[in-house]
């Protein structure tokens, strides 16, 4: 009998390394024929640790549970599935996971992460395999065809980054993965490097393949330590299997990759500024042009694409663009894992085509807020996305349909709040961020962010409140037009959403003086 318990960090941060633990204590002290296999995640944050038992090839789930339920679980018949008020009956068929379109994340949570065997029983190498005996031009054009877009927030055709790549002149080049996924609430790309991280490594490969890369790194925010730990060891267990080194697959081909940690700042998750640091510099935002398409790591072409771009690769590969473009809407094809957090029932990732609309998201999915309180805002894409506010809740997740309201997907994180949230408090809390994490590059975002913080306190003072809202608008337009990256140009999009949807938020009563 197998039984799963996993070990990625959301499960583990409530508590399934002590419910692993009892768990092989019982099945010591019983003498059972069982096997532990510590997976990833299925997504369900509510219910970890959930631990699962394989059953007649069924799954059978029970969460969450807590090391002190553990002997409880095993008298009640836990591995040939028997019943208990934490039983959740077959994994499958929760609705939840039932409703999902997972292509990216097909075996996370299913398979042992580590296991290549496991890996290809599940469909893994499928892509590779294809790849090596197909023309450089035609990876590139099934890629391109797919109509998959940067999953990292920009929605910039991969395909077309790869082209470029291909097409640059250079002996060396480099494709580098961008695991600096500092959105608050995302965990998706977390979760594919500690769940499968075959499927990186193999997009990677083949990302190589298709551009005459040689060498490839994975740039990991140092927050993610089992992400990191996950990573190497697959790493190195690819390596001995063949399918990196001096070639690939047997192809004559030749890829090979490290993982790299980084050390905590948001900015290096900015393309230019994760260069810097690769090199070992100190993390500055680069200007563009050049991109790094043309002159990226060590001044050589470079694909940098995101986690959940390079790991949405073997599917396409695997399967062909036709059946990966079906999905979807408008130019936004494919599937997309929302990462659904804050005050929510059921936070999670759910990986679905684009087109879902927010309110459906938020109230069916998400099931509403936990303290069961009227949603006020959703937050998505990020620390530098828009607030939404309920009379947009039509608008389809869809990158187009998201930018004509004044907003972006981002990296796909959303972020809920009830109707306790004072909006003009998190407007000053974006400036802070801005402020705190600023490279300091450029003046719009080093000082307009500081300026950004003192001009929300005054409206919050009551002090000139009018005259003081003009100009927090007005420094926003000259941070939004005037930044050299993201950040800056960014930050404008919560503060001006909060001051449009939540106008009353902005209006406090002048505090009288004593
Ligand atoms: P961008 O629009 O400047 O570039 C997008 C990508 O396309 C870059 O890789 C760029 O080099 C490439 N590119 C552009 N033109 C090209 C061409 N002609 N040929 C080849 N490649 C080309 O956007 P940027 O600044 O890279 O990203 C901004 C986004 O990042 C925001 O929308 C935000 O949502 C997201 N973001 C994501 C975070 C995360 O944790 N994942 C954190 C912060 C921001
Ligand atoms: Fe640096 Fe901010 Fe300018 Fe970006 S916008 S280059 S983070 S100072």
């Amino acid at each position: 009998v197998k039984i799963y318990i996993p070990r990625d960090a959301a499960a583990l941060s409530l508590g399934a390394e002590k419910v692993a633990k009892a768990v092989a204590q019982e099945i010591a002290n019983r003498t059972l024929d069982a096997q532990i296999v510590r997976n990833g995640s299925r997504g369900m944050f509510w219910l970890e640790p959930l631990v699962e038992v394989e059953v007649d090839g069924m799954r059978i789930g029970y969460g969450p549970v807590k090391a002190n339920d553990v002997a409880v679980l095993f008298d009640a018949g836990l591995i040939t599935g028997g019943d208990h008020a934490l039983c959740l009956g077959e994994v499958e068929d929760l609705p939840f996971l039932k409703q999902q379109t997972r292509l990216t994340f097909a075996r996370c949570g299913i398979t042992d992460p580590l296991s290549l065997e496991d890996y290809e029983a599940h469909g893994g190498l499928k892509g590779l395999r294809r790849a090596t005996g197909m023309a450089v031009a035609d990876i590139v054009k099934e890629v391109t065809d797919s109509g998959l877009r940067g999953r990292g927030g920009a929605g910039f055709p991969t395909g077309i980054k790869w082209k470029t790549v291909l097409d640059a002149p250079g002996d060396r080049k480099y494709i580098v993965g961008n695991a600096d996924e500092g959105d608050s609430g995302t965990f998706a790309d977390r979760m594919i490097m500690e769940g499968d991280p075959f499927v990186l490594i193999e997009g990677m490969a083949i990302a190589g393949l298709a551009t005459g890369a040689t060498k490839g790194f994975v740039y990991t925010r140092s927050e993610y330590p089992h992400a990191i730990a996950t990573m190497t060891q697959a790493v190195e267990i690819a390596r001995a299997a063949g399918i990196l080194g001096p070639s690939v697959l047997g192809s004559g081909k030749a890829f090979d990759m490290e993982i790299r940690s980084g050390a905590g700042a948001y900015v290096c998750g900015e393309e230019t500024s994760l260069l810097n640091s690769l090199e070992g510099k100190r993390g500055v935002v680069r200007a563009k042009p050049p991109l790094p398409a043309h002159k990226g790591l060590f001044d050589c072409p470079t694909v940098i694409n995101n986690v959940i771009s390079l790991a949405s690769v073997p599917v396409i590969m695997d399967r062909g663009a036709a059946f990966y473009r079906d999905f979807g809407m408008g130019r936004s094809r494919g599937t997309i894992p929302l990462q659904i957090a804050g005050n929510v029932n059921h936070g999670g990732l759910y990986e679905t085509a684009f087109g879902l609309s927010l309110g459906d998201i938020v109230d069916k999915i998400g099931g509403g807020t936990r303290t069961g309180r009227p949603v006020k805002a959703v937050q998505v894409g990020g620390p530098l996305g828009a607030y939404f506010p309920r009379k947009l809740f039509d608008t389809p997740f869809d990158y187009e349909a998201f930018a004509a309201k004044d907003g972006l997907i981002g990296h796909a994180g959303l972020v809920v709040f009830d109707d306790t949230a004072d909006m003009l408090k998190q407007a000053r809390f974006a400036m802070e961020f801005c402020a705190v994490e600023s490279c300091g590059k450029c003046t719009p975002c080093r000082i307009g962010s500081i300026r950004g913080v003192e001009t929300a306190d005054k409206i919050a003072r009551g002090i000139e409140p009018e005259m003081n809202r003009a100009l927090l608008a007005d420094l926003c337009n000259t941070m939004k037009f005037g930044s050299l990256c993201a950040l800056g140009g960014f930050t404008p999009y919560p503060v001006i959403s909060a001051m449009t949807h939540f106008p009353e938020d902005f209006s406090p009563v002048p505090l009288i003086e004593a």
